[in-house]
This record gives structure tokens, sequence and C-alpha cells, in this order.
């Protein structure tokens, strides 16, 4: 991997057994717990993301956070975490029981799909490729790739293309294009009907 693609990490960014592609840039203030994040996504800054996978060239604006965690609101009486963070509090052992309970609402997000600020991912959602999350949304279900979801809870207000160009798309794969061939092909990125007629 040449110097240039080592991942750009921001100020006071916590990484907790996680993994980055190339390219990939954290901004400032981001705490990553269990993440695997594909070459060139980006955080925008004041992020929180938790046992998720996630694709390449994903965007992700400030402030959006991706599986905040749930405690345990039915199966137990007191649902503060002393019950499982029980040492930080010298009540006792931690309970992996309870972490493993979370891993299983594992988030994942695919390829090019772009978070507006503020959104939240919610626990156990998969995100297609090339979808859109607006602004301060809050998703709570499966996003269908290419379609554009708004709201709290998220629903979906439009697709970005038609069926057809979606399958041609899907075909091309473009996103596992190696970094040679995006910057010879930068020119056709920048108008679709170019791309369409080379690529599709
Ligand atoms: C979702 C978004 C991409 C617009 O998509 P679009 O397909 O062009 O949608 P439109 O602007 O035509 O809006 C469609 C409907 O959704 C509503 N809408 C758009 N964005 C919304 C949002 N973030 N939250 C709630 N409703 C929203 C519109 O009011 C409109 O409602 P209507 O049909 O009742 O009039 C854009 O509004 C957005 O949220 N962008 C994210 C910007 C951002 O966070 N950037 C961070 C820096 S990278």
């Amino acid at each position: 991997m040449s110097l240039l693609a080592q991942p750009k990490i921001g100020k006071n960014v916590t990484l907790n057994r996680s993994q980055l592609g190339q390219y990939v840039h954290l901004a400032d203030d981001a705490v990553l717990e269990e993440v695997e994040i594909g070459d060139y996504t980006y955080t925008a800054g004041h992020n929180q993301i938790f046992y998720a996978t996630i694709g390449k060239f994903v965007s992700i604006a400030t402030y959006v956070r991706i599986n905040p965690v749930n405690h345990p609101t039915y199966q137990r009486i007191a649902q503060h975490h002393f019950t499982y963070r029980a040492s930080e509090y010298g009540l006792g052992e931690d309970d992996e029981a309870l972490f493993d309970w979370r891993r299983g609402q594992h988030v994942t997000i695919g390829h090019d799909v772009w978070i507006g600020h503020n959104a939240v991912v919610m626990p156990g959602v998969t995100i297609g490729n090339g979808a859109v999350i607006g602004s301060a949304a809050v998703v709570t279900k499966d996003v269908e790739p290419y379609s554009i979801v708004v709201g709290v809870a998220a629903k979906k207000v439009g697709m970005r293309f038609d069926d057809a160009l979606i399958e041609r798309i899907e075909r091309s794969q473009w996103w596992h294009w190696d970094h040679d061939l995006l910057r010879e092909r930068l020119a056709d990125f920048r108008d679709i009907d170019s791309f369409a007629a080379k690529y599709l």
C-alpha cells in the first residue's frame, strides 16, 4: 500500500477492534467499535459507529450515528449498564453475553451509500448499494439499493435511477475498480451519459 493510500485519521478518533481499507478518511471526534470499513469511505466528523460492516465509497456526514446499541429493556429489570459493565462499578465480572447480543444486531451498509447529516442508522439495519439517507433520518428498517429515504422513521421518497440502469450499475461493480482505473476514468465519473455508454 502506498503512503497516500493509508487511512487518514483526524484528532480524537478512537478505533477499537476495527479495520480500515485504503484511502479511508475519518475526520475528528469519532468512536468506532468493531467496524469494518471499505476503501475510500469517509466520515465527516462527530461520528459513533458500532458493530458494522461498511462498503467502499460510503459518504458519512457529520453527527451520523450508526448502530446506537440497545439496552436490555425487556430482558432485565434494570436497563442501566451496571448489570453488564459490572466491573466498572466493582460489582463483579462484565457480562459478555450482553455484548454478544449486541454484536448480533450488526449493521451492514453497501457501496457508494450517502448518509446525510445527523442521521441515525438503528441496530440490525441493512442499507443497499447506492442508497441515500436524508439529513436527520432515523433508519429503522432495511433500505432498498439506490432508494432515497427521509424522515423519522425513514420512508422511501424515491429512487435515484430506473431498474434497468440499476441493474447495469450493479453488473459493472465499478466500486471494485483499482485506483489507476479510477484516475483514468475520472472524467466519465463526472458525466453520467458517457459513463453509461462506455462501461454499463
Ligand atoms: C434527501 C435529499 C438527498 C433530497 O432528495 P430528493 O430525492 O432530491 O428529495 P426532494 O428534495 O425532492 O424531497 C422529497 C420529499 O422529501 C422531503 N425531504 C427531503 N429531505 C428531507 C429530509 N432530510 N428530512 C425530511 N424530509 C425530507 C421533501 O420535503 C419532499 O417532501 P414532499 O414530497 O412532501 O414535498 C436531501 O433533502 C438531503 O437530506 N440531503 C442530505 C444533505 C446532507 O445531509 N448533507 C451532508 C453533507 S455531505
